[in-house]
């Protein structure tokens, strides 16, 4: 499925942006000058906008994009409740840490059914990207029920649908560990970040004890497979390697949880 914005519309001020007709069903745009919306003068929404096909990334990512994204889909409806007990049990204030510290324009990947939504700091402005149509729809009840204005698209965070430099900061919770291709999500989040932007990320992480990694490594037997989710990554060692200075860090819960906030360097070309 290739999802583009409505005929007119323009979520890019000052890009030509490509919504052409006839854009292929795997996302590709064949416009003249469209090199995969990295280009200053074309962005390429179409080709940002593919979801739901299967995908294989490079870097030996494997990964079957229609089947987690149905997974979130079909699970959208109960997700509010289970998480709403983890984050009792184990996240604490890690919501209002993360987005108490957003700016201006703020941009939340993997935003889910909007559960940091109410937390927002007043003056931010916000965009949400989900690659689940059906965690997108509760995110849309919850902004309306809020009164708050925010962009929500279905999009993938390996692509994400906006030029460079367009975000003060970049918001995932949770999220990393359900991305497949994390380390394209984070090379996206630095280039749409502006210079000196803040990226904030809370995320649960492979623990500090040996006995715990090794049940959440049989754990990641069976959700990976199903679900795309992973125990034992750590934003912290990915951000490796993608212009960040880390600021700011904490580990707590025997290390199950990590949040961080980095900033970003000057946006390289690519
Ligand atoms: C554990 S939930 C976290 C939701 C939300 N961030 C939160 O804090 O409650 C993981 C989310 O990642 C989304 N997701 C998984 N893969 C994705 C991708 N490639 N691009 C964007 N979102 C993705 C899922 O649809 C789901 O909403």
């Amino acid at each position: 499925m290739t999802v583009g914005l409505g005929p007119g519309e323009s979520a890019f001020p000052g890009a030509e942006v490509c919504l052409r007709p006839g854009v292929s069903g795997a996302g590709v745009c064949r416009g003249p000058g469209c090199v995969g919306g990295r280009s200053a003068s074309h962005r390429c929404v179409a080709a940002t906008f593919a979801v739901g096909g299967p995908v294989r990334h490079t870097r030996g990512v494997t990964t079957d994009s229609a089947r987690w994204q149905r997974y979130w889909d079909e699970h959208a409806g109960d997700y509010d409740r289970q998480m709403t007990a983890w984050d009792r049990r184990l996240v604490g204030d890690s919501r209002t840490w993360a987005v108490s510290r957003a700016r201006g324009d703020v941009l939340e990947v993997a935003v889910g059914t909007g559960l940091n939504l109410p937390l927002y700091p007043e003056g931010t402005r916000l965009t949400g990207i989900d690659i689940s149509s059906g965690m997108l729809d509760r995110a849309r009840s919850r902004a309306s029920q809020l009164g708050r204005d925010v962009a929500l698209r279905q999009a993938g965070a390996e692509r994400l649908p906006s030029p460079d430099a367009s975000f003060d900061t970049v918001v995932c919770t949770f999220g990393l560990c359900a991305i497949p291709d994390h380390d394209a999500a984070l090379g996206e989040m630095a280039r749409v970040l502006r210079p000196g932007g803040r990226l904030i990320l809370v995320d649960h992480v492979a623990g500090s004890s040996r006995v715990v990694r090794l049940l959440q490594r049989l754990l990641e037997t069976v959700t990976v497979r199903q679900a795309g989710e992973h125990f034992l990554r750590r934003p912290f060692e990915l951000l490796a390697g993608h212009g960040f200075d880390v600021v700011e860090r904490e580990r707590f819960k025997a290390g199950l949880v990590e949040r961080l906030v980095a900033t970003a360097g000057p946006v390289t070309s690519p």
